[in-house]
Formats: C-alpha cells, sequence, structure tokens
C-alpha cells in the first residue's frame, strides 16, 4: 500500500537529516509519496515569519507528517512554528520512547522507557499577563478531558505494545486542585486496564528514582510541564537528545520528529546526525502499519552503530551524514529491492 505523507524538511539540519531520512526509507521499499512543503510561512530565514497554513492543511488532509527542526526566536519573535503545528492540529499526546543505541556513550545500560506526556495545556497554554509592574500571573489550566484523552492514550500504548506499568507523575500535595483532578482522571482510566501495573509518583521524587535506577520504569505519564522536562532528563539517561524520537498524536493526525534543534552551528556542512529523525520516521511507520519495514531498518541501524565505523562526529565518529546514511542503507536485509 502507498501512504500519503507531509514532509515538512525544517531549518538548519533539518533538510540534511530530512533528505538522509527519506532515502534510507525509500531503500528499505516503503512505499510513500511525499509531499514537501514548508513549515513557515514566507522565507525560511526569516524567523519573525510563523507558520505556513498550507503546511497544515496538508498534515489534515494526509493525516501523517514527518518533521524535521524548525527554529524559534528568543524573547520575542514570532510564536514558535513547532508548537503552532501541534496546537494548530491539536496533537495531544507527545510520544517519546528513550533506549540505549550500542555504542553510544550513557549513563546507563538497558534502559527502555516510554514517556507519554499531555501536550496541549497545564503551564504552556500561554494565558500570561502583567497584574501589576514587577508582578505576572501565570496559569496552569487542567482539564478533566485532557486528562482523561492523555490517560486513555496512555494505558491504549500500553496495552497494544505488552507495556506492564504506568507511573503517573505529579505534584498534588502541593497543586491539590490541578494536579488531584490530573490523577483522580487518570485514577478513572487506569481501573479500565487493570492488567496493567499503575503507580504514582510526585515529580521530585520521580526525577531522582529515574536519575539513581531508570530500569525500575516502563511508562511514564505526565501533564505537559513536567514531561517537557522529564523526557530531556530520560533522553540524558542514553545520551542526548541526538538519539531519541519523538511523535505527536492527535484523534485525527499524526506528525513524528526528532526532539533536537536546527543545530545551527553544523547546518549545511553536512555533519548533522540523522539517528533522531530516522527513529521518529520508525514510530511513523509503526503508526502506518509498516511494522516489518520499520523493524528491518532499526536493525540495520543498530548495525550500523554496534559496527562503529560509520557514525557521525557529536558521537565520537568520523562519518558525514550521506556516508552513515548509505551505511545504514548498506546494512539493510538483501532482500529489500535496491
Ligand atoms: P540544537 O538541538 O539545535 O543544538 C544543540 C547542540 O546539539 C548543538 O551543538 C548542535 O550542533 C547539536 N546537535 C543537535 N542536533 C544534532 C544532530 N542531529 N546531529 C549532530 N549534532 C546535533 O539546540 P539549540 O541550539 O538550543 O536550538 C537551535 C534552534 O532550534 C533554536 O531556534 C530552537 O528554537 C530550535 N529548536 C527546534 C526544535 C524543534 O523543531 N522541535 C526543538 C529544539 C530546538
Amino acid at each position: 500500500m502507498k501512504h500519503k505523507v507531509t514532509l515538512i524538511p525544517g531549518e538548519g539540519i533539518g533538510p540534511e537529516v530530512a533528505s538522509a531520512t527519506r532515502r534510507i526509507l525509500e531503500a528499505a521499499g516503503v512505499q510513500i509519496e511525499w509531499e514537501e512543503i514548508a513549515g513557515r510561512a514566507g522565507d525560511s530565514s526569516d524567523q519573525g515569519q510563523s507558520v505556513n497554513q498550507a503546511a497544515i492543511e496538508s498534515v489534515r488532509h494526509n493525516r501523517v507528517a514527518l518533521k524535521g527542526p524548525m527554529a524559534t526566536a528568543i524573547a520575542g519573535g514570532a510564536p514558535s512554528v513547532n508548537v503552532a503545528l501541534r496546537k494548530a492540529l491539536d496533537l495531544y499526546a507527545n510520544l517519546r520512547p528513550v533506549k540505549n543505541v550500542p555504542g553510544v556513550k550513557s549513563h546507563f545500560e538497558n534502559v527502555d522507557l516510554i514517556l507519554v506526556r499531555e501536550n496541549t495545556e497545564d503551564l504552556y497554554s500561554g494565558l500570561e499577563h502583567e497584574v501589576v509592574p514587577g508582578v505576572v500571573e501565570s496559569l496552569k489550566i487542567i482539564t478533566e478531558k485532557a486528562s482523561t484523552r492523555i490517560a486513555r492514550f496512555g494505558f491504549d500504548y500500553a496495552r497494544r505494545h505488552g507495556r506492564k506499568k504506568i507511573h503517573a507523575i505529579h505534584k498534588a500535595n502541593i497543586m491539590k486542585l490541578s494536579d488531584g483532578l490530573f490523577l483522580r482522571s487518570v485514577r478513572t482510566v487506569a481501573a479500565q486496564f487493570p492488567e496493567i501495573q499503575y503507580k504514582e509518583l510526585i515529580v521530585d521524587n520521580a526525577c531522582m528514582q529515574i536519575v539513581m535506577d531508570p530500569l525500575q520504569f516502563d511508562m511514564l505519564l505526565l501533564p505537559n510541564l513536567y514531561g517537557d522536562v522529564m523526557s530531556d532528563l530520560a533522553a540524558g539517561l542514553v545520551g542526548g537528545l541526538g538519539v531519541v524520537p519523538s511523535a505527536n498524536i492527535g484523534d485525527d493526525c499524526a506528525m513524528f520528529e526528532a526532539v533536537h534543534g536546527t543545530a545551527p552551528d553544523i547546518a549545511g556542512k553536512g555533519l548533522a546526525n540523522p539517528t533522531a529523525l530516522l527513529m521518529s520516521a520508525l514510530l511513523m511507520l509503526d503508526h502506518l502499519g509498516e511494522r516489518a519495514a520499520g523493524e528491518q531498518i532499526e536493525a540495520a541501524l543498530m548495525k550500523v552503530y554496534r559496527d562503529g565505523t560509520h557514525t557521525t562526529k557529536d558521537v565520537g565518529g568520523k562519518a558525514s551524514t550521506e556516508q552513515f546514511a548509505n551505511a545504514v542503507i548498506a546494512a539493510l536485509p538483501a532482500t529489500v529491492p535496491r
């Protein structure tokens, strides 16, 4: 079956890692018709420009997108294009699998975690105002609806992927109403999945526990802010943002993207590591029902890492983006048409 997928190559190293990823997927024989489109309206070098409405329409229509990183101006400028896309498409679940990659230096071995983060509310609602000069107020919004749907997403995911245990992360001892509502909503859903062990942990303790012993965790279910912080923290357990994928999923569409940024320091030099975007594309293949192709590519990717002679500079190797992609393609099974 041929899939139609929106490809937003992104900015900085985005087009380089997107092109390498696309080449590997094509070499693996996955049938995808790509609809390539810019994520930002107007000139991509102008960070003052906001999201391209045509990109939103393309994802709405195709329902699946692969996206490279997009730059965001700090303290001013246009709102983040990345956030605008997630909001416009109501991609309420952020999925972050965190796993060791052979040969990538890390603090732990055998880490295999799934983090599920609520993506639409909490302190990220953007509701801030100045009460009087020198005093600002930022509103933390938690709703039963959003908490219940993220919990349902997490428990459904656990059931479909044979996961055994979910920890809900909260601070309901202090934020009794907001985090309390999140927890009560999650508990209601957890009761409908008796085969999945359900536990709760206060966020500060969870941070300490995960850096002491990440192997005690299977899946974490988190409101937006704790999810943002803990998913980068978890990536740090296995070697950083360069080797972890992510997916933003809603009821109607899904967008798969690497969690790293545009890496302006190495953009255009052919040095970027496409692993994170490629792994995000593997989540996309799973979502598209192309699990067999995804497993073949993952096996080829791990072979390249185990071998270690064609890895990129950020993980201690010497290969260019292109050489790395070529090595992954060469490691695909011979039966794959090339
Ligand atoms: P960054 O992730 O772009 O770079 C941090 C460091 O990691 C740099 O030294 C960079 O060279 C390296 N790096 C990142 N990805 C790499 C890769 N694939 N291969 C090899 N090295 C890699 O973070 P930074 O510098 O904070 O952000 C740059 C821009 O990216 C900003 O405008 C930021 O807003 C944007 N950004 C976009 C994201 C997205 O589109 N989802 C996520 C994070 C940042």
